[in-house]
């Protein structure tokens, strides 16, 4: 067998190893600045079957091509981002996740989630997870604790839940979970005993329910990795206002992840991580009224925020058709 041949038949054993098709592979010979955007789509799109897949791959290309383009990306400053993500990865451990924050950082997460969780006129609306939710929180009954006491200044968290005609949704699945008075969820502690300022209920037949919290404060993210050298490279805080996050589900209507942001917050409108809404942000009046103290089983005189914060949930459809709206203005 010639060399040529003994090449070619390599090359399709190789091929036929990866379910390649050779015969629909570009010819991709001169590589240039020019050339190289059209050459890489070529190549990518040729064989690949999935319709989703190509659409990425081609954006992805062309976005990040033009990128380097735009700015005459220079080779330190390209090996300076290949440092960069080698540390990003290296950094994240099973309870550590750069990426997510790097996504949330650039306001990636936010922007994915409002794409994708976009609500329609009335109902509430959506925000970032976060990374401190736990599936471990204990079920507190309508008008229960989330905190332990000397855990932060009380607050009372009470509304309904409800459909957008203003219908009550009872027996939904609410989770809630927060910071302490010292800007730390319970999962930062190197000592967990057991859940703290976190919990569920589920809404009355009403579509009422309450429950006590402490007052959030604020917290910086985790700040000793390279998401947090870049941002003191781009002169900016680590710190998230202060908020309660809230996760509402009930059959029939779409799961609501969202969080209430405190107005007066000296972060609020520089979000470390891009979660605050207009819509979101709430103010807790201070309760002094002894007999309301007092009716609110706290056990002793003790004033209070109080917060009385409705959710009003879409269905499916209605959901569908705002994210219709949203992909549309977006594109
Ligand atoms: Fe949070």
């Amino acid at each position: 067998m010639s060399r040529a041949s003994e090449a070619t038949r390599k090359m399709n054993e190789l091929a036929a190893q990866h379910d390649v098709d050779l015969s629909k592979l570009p010819r991709i010979i001169d590589q240039s600045a020019d050339s190289i955007t059209n050459n890489v789509n070529a190549i990518n799109l040729a064989n690949c079957s999935d319709e989703r897949r190509k659409v990425i791959f081609k954006s992805l290309i062309d976005h990040l091509h033009a990128f380097v383009r735009e700015v005459s990306l220079t080779n330190e400053e390209w090996m300076t981002a290949i440092q960069f993500l080698t540390e990003t990865g290296k950094k994240c451990t099973d309870i550590r996740q750069e990426f997510i924050l790097l996504s949330d950082t650039l306001g990636v997460s936010t922007l994915v989630d409002g794409i994708n969780n976009a609500k329609p006129p009335g109902a509430t609306e959506a925000t970032v997870l976060g990374p401190f939710f736990t599936q471990d929180a204990h079920e507190v009954q309508n008008g229960g604790s989330i905190a332990s006491e000397g855990k932060g200044d009380y607050l009372f968290v009470e509304g309904r839940v409800m459909d957008t005609k203003g219908n009550p949704i009872p027996n939904a699945l609410i989770n809630t979970w927060e910071t302490d008075g010292h800007g730390s969820y319970d999962v930062q502690y190197e000592v967990r005993d057991a859940p703290e300022c976190r919990g569920y209920l589920r809404s009355a037949e009403d579509g009422s329910y309450s429950f006590r919290a402490v007052v959030p404060v604020p917290y910086p993210i985790p700040s000793d990795g390279p998401v947090g050298k870049m941002l003191t490279a781009l002169g900016r805080h680590v710190y998230r206002p202060a908020h309660l996050h809230m996760m509402v589900e009930a059959p029939g209507f779409e799961k609501l992840t969202t969080a209430f942001y405190f107005d007066g917050d000296p972060y609020i409108t520089s979000d470390a991580v891009f979660g605050v809404r207009t819509s979101l942000i709430v103010k807790p009046e201070l309760i002094t009224d002894v007999a309301k103290t007092k009716a609110r089983g706290f056990g002793e005189e003790k004033p209070h925020a109080y917060l009385k914060q409705d959710f009003v949930l879409a269905t499916p459809e209605e959901g569908a058709a705002a994210r219709k709206k949203v992909a549309q203005r977006v594109n």
